[in-house]
């Protein structure tokens, strides 16, 4: 069902701060900065050879990365993404299984256009995954 790893999230306290370290310190390529007001964040992409980085910044009130960045105020590793083929039948798959999908169990569209779900860390080791359908 898993193919590719599309993008590793991290979330920081500072993105123009996180884009000058990967654009300068570590020689990457970096994205202009998107707001994603329905996600709650502000994104920019890390152009790797092999995938990408989103580095991500909360947006708004009640942005979803808010709490993640209490805990670990200096930002850190927030969700890896796998692509799927078809996102329905992952999600029911998923569901069969015992899988909790995080909101309405619906996709939404994320950061590159394409419906995107997440779920449950505690069901996956801790780490949040996102699907996204390619
Ligand atoms: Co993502």
């Amino acid at each position: 069902m898993l193919g590719r790893v599309n993008h590793v999230a991290i979330a920081v306290p500072d993105l123009a701060a996180a884009s000058a370290a990967y654009r300068d310190t570590l020689g990457a390529s970096v994205s202009a900065p998107q707001g994603l007001p329905e996600h709650g964040v502000t994104v920019v992409f890390v152009e790797l050879p092999n995938t990408k980085v989103e580095l991500l910044e909360p947006l708004g009130a009640d942005s979803p990365i808010a709490a993640f960045l209490d805990k670990n105020p200096s930002g850190g590793m927030h969700h890896i993404c796998y692509e799927v083929s078809d996102i329905l039948s992952a999600r029911d798959h998923l569901i069969q299984n015992g899988a909790r999908v995080l909101g309405n169990g619906e996709p939404k569209i994320g950061a590159h256009g394409k419906p995107v779900l997440f779920l449950h860390p505690k069901d996956f080791f801790g780490t949040l995954i996102e699907l996204e359908q390619v």
